[in-house]
């Protein structure tokens, strides 16, 4: 049954997945954070973190008791041909294969994929957590796979490939393969071939192509005969190399920690998988066309993947502001339309929800629709949720654009989710405005007291400076921007 895609949902995948048919998507990848009940810092903040064993224990069953369900969802939706995969670390990714093995079977397991996401850890007191476990499942059905070649590695050809001859100009070097297979056999490539007789060698061996076809080969210079009348041996050449299947360790996908913002790739957010770990999932277990799933998509790693390799996608995240992020991303990135070649859906968008969203993503929402930029928690933010670059503002002293820390034109941005922010609210927000010596700044909130909006007017007239009260209302009605101008 084809299902709609190219689709970001915003919510819990537990809920969203309910909404889609059984056996309709052929690859799932999943990346959820480890500790979901901080499921909204754990989107910009540090996914990892060390706990003392019986807190970790505790936390462990709960975060298998959280995933349980969603998992089991997900097996659902997963067509039988379809591929599972569970990306997770050491915190629980054995309590993650036991769960997996129960849910998709024992005999569905096909892979622990080890990604070594850093060189270096300088743990002192035992060995570094340098990797990432992902695991593949398949769900009942032969799934899709198609093989990767790698290059073979130089060492690997160094050690083996160090025999010359005429050809090696055009061929490179060559190894001697053996020619033979175990076992005897009765029809061609049993018979004696040059004097050899393959029954003769070892425990009794065949040739692994017909005489007819030796002959060839060695009329072509691929077959060594040994000086000494030894068993002849197969030229392999350099240049037919076809590479090496990429096996279950993958040391050759870097991660994005360490890069800076402006790495071309980085959006900054900790938890953001490379595209090259993507790709490498995508093209192994799905075809273009085929439907692909994250139930965890964070930025969206997944989804520019499957758009860039021509597959259909859909994508679930329970945070609005990662939902943002990732379509201003296949936007920016993938040059999509949104509305025409994608849609978001269910973003809490109406007063009624986004006073039930937590304070942490009620500010990102505020700020982000105002078109401001947060103001990051480690930086300190001086009880400002955000600033506003105007249009007008272009970076001072050579800096390059983009730089917008050393904008000396901003106005601040205070988000209260609240009912109603009172005058102590204005007080405190009046303050920080002298102390940053802004002309203008906004404040968000559901609604404003008397009393605030009072003390906003005479601020005005005492300091000249303006405060632009803006409740939730204002912002959803779309008249910001004529409060904003
Ligand atoms: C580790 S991040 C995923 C990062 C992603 N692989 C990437 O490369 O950008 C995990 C994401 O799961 C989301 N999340 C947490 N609980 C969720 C739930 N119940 N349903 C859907 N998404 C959830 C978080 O908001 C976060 O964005």
């Amino acid at each position: 049954m084809e299902i709609p895609t190219q689709i970001i949902y915003c919510g819990d995948c537990l809920q969203q997945l309910s909404k889609l048919p059984d056996s309709s998507v052929d690859l799932i990848y999943i990346d959820p954070p480890f500790n979901s009940n901080r499921n909204y810092e754990v989107f910009w903040g540090e996914a990892k973190e060390k706990r003392a064993f019986e807190d970790r224990h505790a936390s462990t069953a709960a975060y298998i008791d959280f995933m349980r369900p969603r998992c089991v969802q997900l097996a659902r939706v997963l067509k039988p041909t379809g591929s599972f995969y569970y990306h997770c670390d050491w915190h629980a990714s054995h309590y993650v294969k036991v769960m997996l093995d129960q849910i998709f079977g024992e005999n569905s397991f096909q892979n622990e994929i080890i990604w070594k996401r850093i060189t270096a850890h300088s743990d002192t007191h035992g060995f570094g957590h340098v990797h990432d476990v992902v695991f593949r499942y398949s769900n009942g059905g032969k799934p899709t796979f198609n093989v990767e070649l790698k290059p073979y590695p130089q060492e690997y050809k160094d050690r083996y490939f160090i025999f010359e001859d005429e050809y090696v100009k055009t061929r490179g070097k060559h190894w001697r393969a053996d020619i033979t297979g175990a076992g005897l056999r009765n029809g061609e490539t049993g018979k004696i071939w040059r004097g050899f007789d393959p029954s003769q060698i070892g425990h009794g061996r065949h040739w692994m192509q017909p005489p007819a076809e030796l002959d060839k080969l060695l009329e072509e210079g691929r077959i060594y005969l040994p000086p000494d009348g030894g068993v002849p041996k197969w030229k392999r050449y350099e240049n037919e190399l076809k590479g090496v299947p990429v096996d279950s360790i993958w040391v050759d996908v870097p991660s994005l920690a360490g890069l800076s913002k402006s790495a071309k790739e980085s959006l900054g957010y900790p938890t953001q998988k490379p595209l090259a770990l993507l790709n490498r999932i995508i093209k192994a277990s799905s075809n273009p066309g085929q439907i692909v799933l994250d139930g965890f998509c964070g930025c969206g790693t997944a989804l520019v993947s499957a758009q860039n390799l021509g597959r259909k996608w859909i994508g679930i995240d329970i945070s609005p502001t990662a939902c943002r992020v990732m379509a201003k991303r296949l936007v920016k990135d993938c040059g999509l339309i949104e509305g025409k070649n994608f849609v978001v859906r269910d973003l809490p968008w109406s007063e009624s929800r986004l006073r039930k969203i937590p304070p942490f993503e009620f500010e990102n929402w505020a700020v982000i629709a105002l078109g401001g930029i947060k103001n990051k928690a480690q930086v300190g933010d001086m009880g400002i949720d955000g600033r506003i670059y105007p249009a007008h503002a272009t970076p001072k002293g050579g800096k390059k654009a983009g730089e917008l820390d050393f904008m000396d034109t901003w106005y601040p941005i205070q988000v209260k989710q609240k009912d109603k922010a009172g005058r102590p609210d204005i007080d405190t927000f009046e303050a920080i405005m002298m102390r940053e010596n802004r002309a203008k700044g906004f404040f968000v909130s559901f609604d404003f007291s008397h009393d605030a909006l009072t003390e906003i007017d005479r601020f005005f007239r005492r300091e000249h400076r303006v405060i632009v009260p803006l409740t939730v209302r204002d912002i959803l009605e779309e008249e910001i921007a004529a409060k904003l101008s």
